[in-house]
């Protein structure tokens, strides 16, 4: 491409020595391979601010950053808070090049060394300022399209799982009182088995729903912890329960650590359960029969303290450990469908986890097991008062 056919660029030249303007505009104005430029030259930033301000356009501005008025990378800083959108090659001094450098950081497109290159080498300079700020404002305006677009995704999650969950209210509420025969006899059986795989369906859904309906809350940054004393052992004990069964049912054994000494954690009692629960129901759908689950209690040094949980199963591979941790991931899609599940176990455990000031950590090794470990920061742990034998 030839320059020769570019439009007109028009530059704002701010310079307050006269020799350097004087050969900046031998360098600009009708050198050869060079396309047209209309130059208008300011002595100060003031005067330039006034330019810019003033509602001519410029497309770039090409400034020596040591004026009267001003000097270092400040200059560059003023210059941009009145113009935000325009170009800027910063031109310094041989002997203050890092000054340039430090501009680029602070957003100017270009430097060049005074009476270094020639003609041809600014006006370059100058043109690929004015393409990079252009990618740059639109890189910018995509960003804020992705934010806006991806605000919007979180707010049209939360209403729609808003308005799933009042109908299923009535599905769970009424195939509840059919399967426990409420107002009286059904008279056929098979009526109660389809209750009740409503029932169990309905649960299902609405586990779901919870789901995006937190991962939405956690995202938009509203979701608010129940702050409260939540006795370990109990809460350990409760979720060991919900899956003994199918533990039992699976063939696996569940290895749990005894639970005097347990510590109270402050937190969200809900959350927790549900950070543990999904941990050990991962466990139990990713560990084929005859494996082991086992889960581990631990205080560090540093007073902070993790419970984690580790199966005997098929594993995660090093590819996919930090996939699986981000929403909608599945380590392998194809055992993923095989066993159901919508990706979102991990991840709001993991953010759910941060919430607390913790974190959520991954550990496995394909074909032989993985270790999920919970980490609940030291300020939230507290031993349980000991009981007077
Ligand atoms: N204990 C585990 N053993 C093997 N793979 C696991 C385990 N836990 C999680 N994964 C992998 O991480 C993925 C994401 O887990 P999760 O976020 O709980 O979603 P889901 O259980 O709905 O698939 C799972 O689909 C699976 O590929
Ligand atoms: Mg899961």
């Amino acid at each position: 491409m030839s320059f020769s056919t570019q439009k007109t660029i028009r530059v704002l030249f701010v310079e307050d020595n006269p020799g350097d303007v004087r050969l900046m505009r031998l360098f600009l104005l009708g050198a050869e391979g060079i396309g047209p430029i209309e130059l208008v030259h300011v002595d100060c930033l003031a005067a330039a601010i006034a330019q810019l301000r003033g509602g001519t356009h410029f497309d770039v501005v090409l400034l020596d950053l040591s004026l009267p008025d001003s000097t270092g990378v400040a200059t560059l800083t003023r210059l941009q808070e009145a113009s935000p959108h325009t170009a800027v090659v910063v031109c310094t001094g041989f002997d203050d090049p890092e000054f340039a450098i430090d501009a680029v950081h602070c957003g100017a497109q270009d430097y060049l060394v005074k009476g270094q290159g020639d003609g041809l080498l600014v006006y370059r300079s100058l043109r690929y300022a004015i393409e990079r700020k252009r990618l740059e404002r639109e890189l910018v305006e995509a960003k804020r399209i992705a934010e806006d677009a991806n605000r919007r995704k979180s707010r049209f999650l939360a209403s729609m799982s808003h308005e799933l969950r009042t109908p299923l209210n009535a599905i769970l509420g009424f195939s509840e009182m059919i399967k426990e025969e409420m107002l009286g006899p059904i008279g056929v059986e098979k009526y109660i088995d389809y209750a009740t795989d409503i029932f169990d369906a309905g649960t299902h859904l609405l586990g779901l729903i919870n789901d995006v309906l937190d991962l939405s809350k956690v995202e938009a940054g509203r979701f608010q912890l129940l702050e409260e004393e939540v006795d370990l052992a109990e809460l350990l004990a409760a979720c060991l329960e919900m899956v003994s069964e199918t533990a039992h049912l699976n063939h696996l054994t569940l290895i749990a650590p005894p639970s005097r000494g347990l510590p109270h954690l402050r937190g969200d009692a809900r959350v927790i359960r549900q950070v543990l629960l999904n941990l050990l129901s991962n466990a139990l759908k990713f560990t084929p029969p005859g494996g082991v689950i086992t889960v581990h209690c631990a205080s560090s040094i540093d007073g902070s303290y993790i419970v984690s949980v580790a199966d005997t199963g098929c594993g995660i591979a090093p590819d996919a450990l930090d996939k699986v941790m981000d929403e909608f991931q599945q380590a392998d899609l194809t055992v993923a469908r095989d066993h159901g599940g919508t990706g979102l176990g991990l991840p709001l455990s993991r953010r759910f986890m941060l919430l607390h000031g913790g974190n959520l950590s991954l550990s496995s090794q394909l074909g032989s097991g993985t270790t999920v470990t919970a980490h609940f920061p030291a300020d939230r742990v507290s031993m349980p008062a000991r009981v007077p034998a």
